[in-house]
């Protein structure tokens, strides 16, 4: 009878641990915390305690690298009703499982992806457990022999069914605004500020489903499969189809900033 069961009443965070330490926690607590409260759930711990949870874990786990999975429902109600019960404590569920993170050589091997349209809600922004969407539209892609699908609302490119979306055109980076409509993705936030301290020109802004077809690379980027060159669009190659020279500098940057952590 827990409402995380029965409603998606319920959001979560999926956190990466590069040897023992897990990657930007304070960003995942605090969109955690952003999350919880626009479900209007108090938070049920203090960070000090998360880290408890976390450090648990991964020692329980046997350290190394692993994949944090946090989730935090509204809890467990004897009656089933929409409104939110009186005096209803959360419930929390986190385990941690091996990361099978890729190699840049594996990485560079790219993916392919398919556009679909966005049939998800208004609050994109939420971690939300309610991934039913996400599920169908990526189980659309796989079905097409594909690894990702990028979503399409309105003729605008958001993101991918569980990653944030980047397009390079003429050596220019381009992501969609952070809003209502995507999640905020802690590997978007690292991308942004690495192409900053790399200085590579970048623009957030929103990026028409057209500019996909003759975008010179296009990524996509999340906590545990790190940044995707997309190779295929749609069975058409992307660029050259090949891992393209801005991914390149990007993922190089992006393994030093891990291996400085
Ligand atoms: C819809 C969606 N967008 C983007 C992301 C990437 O976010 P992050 O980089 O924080 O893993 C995720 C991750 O699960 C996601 O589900």
């Amino acid at each position: 009878m827990d409402r995380g069961f029965l409603f998606g009443d319920s959001v979560y965070e999926v956190i990466p641990v590069y040897n023992n330490k897990p990657f930007r926690a304070e960003q995942h607590l605090t969109r955690l915390a952003n999350s919880l409260a626009a479900i209007q759930l108090t938070t049920p711990l203090d960070n000090n305690n998360w880290h408890k949870i976390f450090a648990e874990l991964i020692q329980q786990n046997g350290g190394g690298h692993q994949s944090i999975y946090l989730q935090c429902t509204r809890g467990f109600s004897p009656l089933r009703d929409f409104p939110f019960p009186n005096n209803i404590k959360p419930t929390i569920f986190a385990y941690s499982a091996p990361l099978h993170s890729k190699s840049v050589a594996e990485l560079s091997q790219g993916i392919s992806a398919i556009t679909v349209k966005d049939i998800r809600w208004l609050r994109c922004d939420i971690k939300s457990t309610n991934l039913l969407a996400n599920v169908l539209l990526r189980q659309q892609a796989v079905a097409q022999g594909a690894q990702e699908a990028i979503l399409v609302r309105d003729g605008f490119a958001v993101e991918g069914s569980a990653t944030n979306l980047f397009v390079v055109k003429k050596a220019k980076l381009i992501t969609p605004v952070k809003n209502n409509l995507l999640l905020g993705g802690i590997t978007r936030e690292v991308v942004l500020e690495l192409a900053a301290q790399q200085k590579i020109t970048f623009v957030e802004r929103a990026i028409k489903e057209k500019e996909l077809s003759t975008a010179d690379e296009i990524w996509l980027t999340s906590s545990n499969r790190e940044i995707m060159p997309v190779m295929q669009l749609n069975t058409k190659p992307v660029g050259d189809g090949q891992a393209g020279p801005l991914w390149r500098k990007m993922i190089a940057a992006y393994q030093e900033f891990k291996q400085k952590l």
